[in-house]
């Protein structure tokens, strides 16, 4: 068999790989092996910074197809034409779980899709809700220091989790969400994705449509029950990323097709609600959705670290044609990705090919650490120039934003306290079987929660329909009774000569 050749970092051959340089056959090691010293010293360097949330994720390489003409509301060139096809990369992800999490767990699911367009990368960063918890970033941190481990016992917690959802009523169409089947897809291939928040679109004459972008899923809607993913995790911590990969490898490529949710600016002053709240959708029967295209993943990465965990996607790369809005959430997040990511990966993160854009970069960026391409070698590195070097190109200005009023703290709650009309449409929309699952699993989520946080829970629901409080109120004594009666059942087994096993323990 021909043996290929092992070199250092540095391209010298490695002449020993099985045994240490030492002082005799059994003395110490020498500090001149510096093959070992190389080989411990990257080691120490392979785990960089997880994402703060979705740290857990699956990647895939695809293509986006166009399939209707939208050019009346977008100009954006990937939109140009029926047929045309641009490549994405896709990862999904849980969110409250570190990297190593279990896949099947109760959470949303984070729905990353990079166009890699010839006008620059497009990264619409959404999840598999229509709507979200907050509708402020300033409630961001606080919203995953809560999902994530309590700093004195290293353990999650539902009482913070519980306490902070319930004191932010509008969290309750997201919540009646997550403690529903949507909660926990059966796999990242069954379930729906969204932008979530309201964007913009505009046209070559840059008139502006506001809109919100849907992913309907081409595979049948998969969900597991409380009991099926315990089973799983017991089984295979990685279930999403197995499936995805697996299917993907087997030519069976999962697809989702894309879709606008369309609102005039007119209708956007008259609709009854802030159209740019993220804790609420807008009802497709009011707005229908309409087909752009469609997403196929047909292609996993080669190496996972290189391209699923390096990767940086950003809601503020956006390309001309699609634009942004005054979502309060929305614009926290301009800010938060990119810097992340500058800490997480570096200022030159866009050089990683996965970030990289796939048209020409002729930008005013310049050195930083791991500076990686050439750096645009002797080019002019200013802007006003009289070179005619990179010039800005005005022919892509936006649409103007009308804004008016006083800089201040303004109380989202001042301007709309109806958090419950939304979660009660979506209680009543699904079927007895759903609503029990949903009260059984909401009952399962709070356990150990103190009483006052759950009656808090239990008068938001009831808000919103009567009968989804008085299901959840009566799931929570049927939990109690169960609890009692396993608080007598202990866990494990004691081993074969323990004392303990003989009856003899202290
Ligand atoms: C990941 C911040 C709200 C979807 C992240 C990351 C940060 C962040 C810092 C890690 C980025 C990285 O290290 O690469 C925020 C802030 C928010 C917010 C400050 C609100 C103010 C949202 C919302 C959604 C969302 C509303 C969905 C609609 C995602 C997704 C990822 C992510 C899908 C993972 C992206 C990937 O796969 O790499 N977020 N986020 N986030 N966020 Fe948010």
């Amino acid at each position: 068999m021909k043996k290929d050749k092992l070199t250092t970092n540095f391209g010298a051959p490695v002449a020993d790989n099985q045994n240490s340089r030492t002082a005799g056959p059994r003395g110490p090691v020498l500090l001149e092996d510096v093959w070992l010293l190389e080989k411990l010293a990257n080691f120490n360097r392979e785990v960089i910074p997880e994402r703060r949330m979705h740290a857990k994720g699956s990647g895939a390489f695809g293509t986006f197809t166009v399939t209707h003409d939208v050019t009346k509301y977008s100009r954006a060139k990937l939109f140009e034409k029926i047929g045309k096809k641009t490549e994405v990369f896709a990862r999904f992800s849980t969110v409250a779980g570190f990297r190593g999490a279990a896949d099947a767990e109760r959470d949303i699911r984070g729905f990353a899709v990079k166009f890699y367009t010839e006008e620059g990368n497009w990264d619409l960063v959404g999840n598999n809700t229509p709507v979200f918890f907050l509708r402020d970033g300033q409630h961001f941190s606080d919203l995953n220091h809560v999902v994530k481990k309590d700093p004195r016992t290293h353990l999650h917690s539902p009482t913070s989790n519980w306490d902070f959802w319930t004191s932010l009523p509008e969290a309750l169409n997201q919540v009646t969400i997550t403690m529903s089947d949507d909660g926990l897809p059966a796999s990242y291939r069954n379930m729906h994705g969204f932008g979530s928040h309201t964007f913009s679109l505009y046209n070559k004459k840059n008139q502006r449509t506001w809109v919100k972008f849907h992913w309907v899923c081409q595979q049948p809607i998969k969900y597991l029950t409380d009991a099926e993913a315990e089973m799983l995790v017991g089984k295979d911590r990685d279930s999403h990323q197995r499936d995805l990969y697996e299917h993907i490898e087997a030519g069976d490529f999962p697809r989702w097709k894309l879709c606008f949710q369309l609102m005039t600016e007119e209708q956007a002053r008259k609709l009854p609600y802030n159209p740019f709240d993220l804790t609420k959708d807008w009802s497709t029967d009011d707005y229908p959705l309409i087909d752009v295209g469609m997403m196929e993943l047909n292609r996993n990465p080669e190496n996972y670290f290189a391209e699923v965990e390096q990767a940086a996607f950003n809601p503020g790369s956006v390309v001309p044609g699609v634009g942004f809005s005054p979502d309060k959430m929305l614009q926290a997040r301009l800010f938060g990705y990119g810097d992340a990511q500058r800490y997480r990966l570096g200022v030159n993160h866009h050089l990683i090919p996965v970030n990289k854009a796939r048209c020409p970069v002729t930008g005013y960026s310049r050195d930083g650490m791991m500076r990686v391409d050439g750096n645009y070698g002797s080019k002019t590195s200013y802007e006003p120039n009289s070179f005619g070097a990179w010039q800005e190109q005005p022919e892509y200005r936006q649409p103007a934003t009308p804004v008016n009023g006083d800089g201040d703290n303004w109380n989202f709650r001042e301007d709309d306290d109806d958090y419950f009309t939304q979660p009660g449409i979506r209680f009543r929309k699904m079927t007895d079987g759903q609503k029990q699952r949903l009260f059984e699993n909401t009952a399962r989520a709070m356990c150990g929660v103190p009483d006052f946080i759950k009656q808090r829970h239990i008068e938001h629901c009831t808000k919103a329909d009567p009968a989804y409080g008085a299901g959840v109120a009566k799931a929570f004594k049927e939990r109690e009774k169960m609890m009692m009666g396993m608080k007598k059942m202990e866990m494990g087994h004691i081993a074969d000569g323990d004392p303990a096993a003989k009856g003899c323990g202290c």
